[in-house]
């Protein structure tokens, strides 16, 4: 029997960030990351920056911008933990234990940037690769404790709980508890439980539900399935994010920071027109729900594919420095930035909503916690405020890591589990990839950026159906990730178009119409 005191599932910043507490605490942490690499998912994409602080600026300015984003559907008190705790946390843990780089200016204090909503400049970043060098900064610190054991290769199945697992029938009786997970080894695809004391779910975002997103290949909505099928609540999952600005092409959508929009850059129609003015008080830097239904609207008014972010009015030196990701991606694309306006849409981004937790990470499930993308917290409410998310990684991942190495002791039952039933039917990889393109359309165009009750309907069924033949050959398969991540994948998209069925009134991401 494998047996962790904590089981952390993912190794985004949030996940790292846990391990790294836990362990500083004292636990013997596993780190398991279905990927290769641990620089793997949604951070190291992030662009833009984390949230620091402004000059003039105080956690009440920070709350007030979080709470006008959310659109009236943020939790308070979380969004008070993370204002008063984050840019401690920041200093504590990115500046002076991981030493990461971020910019200067001439003068040595650190180059502040907007993005859409803040009302002052107050984001940090590492020219337009802040997540990744945060990442390999706080992984650097990972590898190097020695209380923590790396499992990469390595797919979540299920996570295993008592009402579901134990053997002993008399269980079902307790508070439901989650103790630990079956996995596969990728490459070997034997389904084996690891036991752990608490699991700490990190696995991140769900952006490949869609047919357009800036999420990574990896980004299938495994730690919503995973939770709700094992009982744990979520919600707001009607809050998917869109970002307004995502490069276009007719294969490509690659993400546009809203730090361009930040710096000065303008969104315009086909024919130099700027029409965010007329919108919002905010123009440009208006919220991203905002900004990515204006994009929309103005696509269907022009009968013109995308519209375009104009930045090549600034210093062409100044732009490649700033921005040398951007202008790379763009220029191998065909379009020099510094010379003309990047043609953008908007593309799924980030789910506000997710597995619900308390103040401290915790689920509805005993024993089971949630951080970074996955986690509801409530700080999001209906719309998440640019950059805050990697500033949420790091509050909830340092809070919820401790917890959860603190309830060692009490956490510690582990029942006897029936063994695993191994089949071994081959599965055409085509049926995978076409059942991802149905799932990926449907939600595209049914569940996308404007909702209507019909268009949910039609998901539910096509979503409905498609579940129940991916179980029935799951129910005979030989387990691999691709299998599993197709039914997470299907399970997550269910309970996003459940959610926003539910949800009738048009708030902030989730926009209804009759
Ligand atoms: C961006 O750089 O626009 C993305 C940052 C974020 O999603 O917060």
């Amino acid at each position: 029997m494998i047996q962790t005191e904590i089981m952390v599932i993912g190794s985004g910043l949030a996940g790292c960030i846990a391990a790294l507490s836990a362990a500083e605490n004292g636990a013997e942490v596993t780190l398991v990351t279905k990927t290769k690499d641990l620089i793997s998912g949604n951070t190291p994409l992030a662009q833009g920056g984390i949230i620091y602080k402004g000059i003039f600026d105080s956690p009440q300015k920070l709350k007030q911008d979080i709470l006008k984003a959310g659109d009236g559907n943020c939790w308070e008190i979380a969004v008070d933990q993370l204002c008063e705790l984050g840019p401690k946390l920041v200093e504590d843990i990115l500046f002076k234990k991981c030493n990461v780089n971020f910019d200067k200016k001439n003068s040595g204090d650190l180059h502040l940037t907007a993005e859409g909503a803040h009302s002052v400049p107050r984001i940090i970043h590492t020219k337009d690769r802040s997540g990744l060098s945060i990442h390999k900064a706080v992984v650097n610190e990972v590898l190097k404790h020695k209380n923590i054991k790396i499992l990469t290769n390595h797919t979540a199945v299920d996570l295993l709980t008592l009402s579901h697992h134990s053997a002993n029938p008399l269980d079902i009786y307790e508070k439901p508890a989650c103790f630990g997970a079956y996995l596969i080894n990728n490459d070997e695809c034997n389904v084996f439980p690891i036991f752990a004391n608490s699991t700490i779910l990190a696995t991140g975002g769900l952006g490949q539900i869609y047919l357009h997103t800036t999420n990574p290949s990896e980004a299938t909505g495994d730690g919503i399935a995973l939770s709700w099928r094992a009982g744990a609540r979520c919600f707001n999952l009607q809050y998917i994010q869109f970002h307004p600005t995502t490069f276009y092409n007719e294969h490509d959508r690659f993400l546009i920071s809203e730090a361009v929009r930040g710096e000065g850059g303008v969104l315009v129609e086909k024919n130099g027109k700027q029409f965010m003015q007329d919108i919002h008080e905010f123009g440009n830097l208006a919220p991203r729900d905002i900004v990515a239904r204006a994009i929309h609207q103005t696509m269907l008014d022009t009968e013109h594919p995308c519209v375009y972010l104009d930045i090549s009015f600034k210093d062409s030196e100044w732009i490649k420095m700033r921005f040398p990701t951007i202008y790379e991606h763009c220029l191998y694309n065909g379009v020099d930035i510094c010379k003309e306006p990047i043609p953008v849409v908007p593309s799924a981004h980030y789910s506000c909503g997710g597995v619900g937790v308390s103040l401290k990470g915790r689920t509805s499930l005993q024993r089971l916690y949630a951080v970074g993308e996955v986690a509801c917290t409530g700080v999001h409410g209906a719309n998440r405020l640019a950059s805050t998310s990697l500033l949420e990684a790091v509050v909830w991942g340092y809070i919820a890591g401790k917890e959860a190495a603190e309830h060692i002791s009490s956490d510690k039952y582990f029942p006897e589990i029936f063994p695993w039933n191994s089949y071994d039917e081959y599965i055409d990889p085509a049926l995978i990839k076409q059942d991802w393109l149905t799932i990926k359309n449907t939600m595209w165009n049914y569940v996308g950026l404007v909702r209507t009750r019909q268009r949910l309907l039609r998901a539910t069924t096509i979503l409905r159906h498609l579940q129940n033949e991916i179980e029935h050959f799951y129910q005979k398969a030989k387990m691999t990730r691709e299998l599993i991540q197709l039914r997470n994948g299907v399970q997550t998209a269910i309970a996003v178009t459940s959610a926003t069925l539910e949800s009738r009134v048009s708030r902030g991401a989730h926009y209804i119409v009759s």
